[in-house]
C-alpha cells in the first residue's frame, strides 16, 4: 500500500482512484488468504445398503482451504471424501463417520450416519402345479428371501392374451380358458425397504379335456364275427384309454388321428379289436377317457345289439312230448369242425335213447322223457373261436292220454294211480 500522490487538484482524484483500487485488491486478497471451516459437514448417500450391492458415499464440507476426510466404519479408517460400501453379509446397522479437517488450521468437524443393513431378495422360486386345467382353479405361490419383506407382483400371460393385468399378494390363482395351451407365470419379489427386485417364472400347460367323447363302429354285431371300434375324444396332453366289454376290461391301442382335428383341439383316440363270443342280446361296450395330466376322466357307452348266427332248434314243429320220438338240430353253422351238445352247461351223455347224426348236427331222443327237460346249447367251432348257439328251452309236455287221465281222476274224484311206463 504505497501511496504517491502529490497534492495538485487533478492528481488527487488520480491518486484516489489508485486508493480505492488498491483496497479492493487489498480486501479480495485478505478473504483469500484467511482459513475458514470446516462447516455445514454432510454425509451423503442411502439410508439402506443391501448386502453384495456397492454404494459409494460423499463427504462435503464448507472449508478453506480445502478440508481433508477421513472416514471411519468399525474400526476401518479411509481417507478422500468418498467411501466405497459393498457389505459381503448381513451384519447390524452400520455407523459410517466421516471427519473434515482443515489443513491449516486442524480445526476438525465430525459427523455420523446409520445405514440399516438388508439382504435379498434372492432365492425366489414359484411353487403350484405343472398342469392346469382348462375351467379348473389352481393356486401358485411365490417366495424370496428379503429382509425385512418381500412384495410379490405377478404378470400372466399366454399365446392368445399377451397381457394380462397384473396381480399383487403372494398367491395368485389361475383358471385357464379352454383355448388356451400353456400360461406364463412371472413373478417378481421386491423388497420391501432397498427396492431391489428379483423376478422368476413358470410355464405350466393346460390341459384340454377329455371333452366330446365319442365310440365308432357298427351298432350290430354277431357273435363269432370280429370288429373294430375306434374311441375319440379331444384330450391334451394326452388320454389313456380303458375299454369295458362283455364284462371284460380292455387297453385298447392308442392311436393318432391329425385327420379328426376338430378346430384347434387335439383328437387322440384309442382302437379296440374284440370278437364277440357270447350272445347277450344287447352289450355295453364303454370307453372311459382319463387325461393323464389332470386326471379327469369322460365316458361314452354305445349298446351293441349282438345277434348269433347259432341256435338249437326243434326239428320239427310238434310239442316236445314225453315218450315220444324229438329231435333237436343245431342251426346256422356252416362247415363245422366240430359240434359239441350241452344241457343246462353240461356235456350231454349221448346213449342209445339220446343219439347224435354222424356230423352231430341233430341230436334225437327215442323217445323224449321228463327228465331231457332243460337249456340245450350246441357249441360249433369252425376256424376260429368255438361259438355257443342260442340256446333252447326243453319244456316236455305229457301225453295227451295221460293228460286226459289224471283230468280224469281229478274231475271224477277218483284216486288217480300213476304208472311208470316201461
Ligand atoms: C433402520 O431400521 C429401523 C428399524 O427397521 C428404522 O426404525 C429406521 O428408521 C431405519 N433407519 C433408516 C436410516 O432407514
Ligand atoms: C386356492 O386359493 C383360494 C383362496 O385364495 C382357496 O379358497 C382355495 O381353496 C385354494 N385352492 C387350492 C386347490 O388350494
Ligand atoms: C396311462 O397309461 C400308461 C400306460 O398304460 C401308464 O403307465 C400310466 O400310468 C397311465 N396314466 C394314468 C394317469 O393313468
Ligand atoms: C360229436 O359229439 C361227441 C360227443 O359230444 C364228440 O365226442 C365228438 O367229437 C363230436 N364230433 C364232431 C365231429 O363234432
Amino acid at each position: 500500500m504505497v501511496l504517491l500522490c502529490t497534492f495538485s487538484l487533478p492528481l488527487l482524484l488520480t491518486c484516489l482512484a489508485g486508493t480505492f483500487a488498491s483496497e479492493r485488491e487489498q480486501g479480495r486478497t485478505s478473504e483469500e488468504t484467511t482459513p475458514y471451516g470446516p462447516s455445514n459437514v454432510e454425509i451423503s448417500g442411502v439410508n439402506t445398503v443391501t448386502v453384495e450391492v456397492p454404494y459409494s458415499f460423499q463427504c462435503s464440507a464448507n472449508c478453506f482451504p480445502a478440508c481433508t476426510f477421513t472416514w471411519t466404519r468399525g474400526g476401518l479408517t479411509t481417507q478422500g471424501p468418498e467411501l466405497n460400501l459393498q457389505l459381503k453379509e448381513q451384519v447390524p446397522p452400520q455407523v459410517l463417520i466421516c471427519m473434515a479437517i482443515n489443513p491449516t488450521t486442524g480445526k476438525s468437524v465430525t459427523v455420523s450416519k446409520t445405514v440399516n443393513v438388508t439382504s435379498g431378495p434372492s432365492n425366489i422360486k414359484i411353487t403350484g402345479p405343472d398342469t392346469l386345467s382348462s375351467g379348473v382353479t389352481s393356486n401358485f405361490s411365490c417366495s424370496a428371501d428379503c429382509s425385512p419383506s418381500c412384495s410379490y407382483t405377478w404378470t400372466i400371460s399366454s399365446e392368445a392374451q399377451s397381457t394380462s393385468p397384473t396381480k399383487y399378494g403372494q398367491t395368485i390363482s389361475v383358471t385357464p380358458d379352454s383355448w388356451e395351451i400353456a400360461e406364463e407365470l412371472i413373478c417378481e419379489a421386491q423388497d420391501t425397504v432397498s427396492l431391489l427386485y428379483i423376478s422368476t417364472y413358470v410355464t405350466p400347460y393346460v390341459a384340454h379335456g377329455p371333452g366330446s367323447i365319442l365310440i365308432t363302429g357298427a351298432s350290430s354285431v354277431t357273435v363269432g364275427d370280429t370288429y373294430n371300434f375306434v374311441c375319440l375324444v379331444d384330450c391334451t396332453p394326452s388320454c389313456n384309454f380303458t375299454w369295458t366289454f362283455n364284462g371284460q376290461i380292455f387297453n385298447g391301442d392308442e392311436i393318432q388321428l391329425p385327420i379328426f382335428h376338430k378346430g384347434d383341439t387335439p383328437m387322440v383316440g384309442s382302437k379296440l379289436v374284440v370278437t364277440v363270443d357270447e350272445y347277450r342280446h344287447n352289450e355295453a361296450l364303454t370307453c372311459e377317457a382319463k387325461n393323464v395330466a389332470s386326471g379327469v376322466t369322460a365316458v361314452s357307452t354305445k349298446i351293441l345289439s349282438v345277434t348269433d348266427p347259432l341256435s338249437v332248434q326243434p326239428v320239427s314243429q310238434d310239442k316236445p312230448l314225453a315218450h315220444q320220438p324229438f329231435s333237436l338240430q343245431c342251426v346256422g353253422s356252416q362247415n363245422p369242425a366240430s359240434i359239441l351238445w350241452l344241457k343246462n352247461d353240461l356235456p350231454v351223455a349221448v346213449s342209445t335213447r339220446v343219439s347224435l347224426s354222424p356230423n352231430n348236427i341233430t341230436m334225437s331222443f327215442s323217445p323224449l322223457l321228463q327228465s331231457d327237460g332243460g337249456l340245450y346249447q350246441c357249441i360249433v367251432s369252425q376256424g376260429g373261436a368255438p361259438i355257443k348257439g342260442v340256446g333252447y328251452q326243453l319244456n316236455v309236455n305229457c301225453e295227451y292220454a295221460e293228460i286226459n287221465y289224471i283230468y280224469t281222476a281229478i274231475f271224477a274224484h277218483h284216486t288217480p294211480v300213476f304208472q311208470e311206463r316201461p
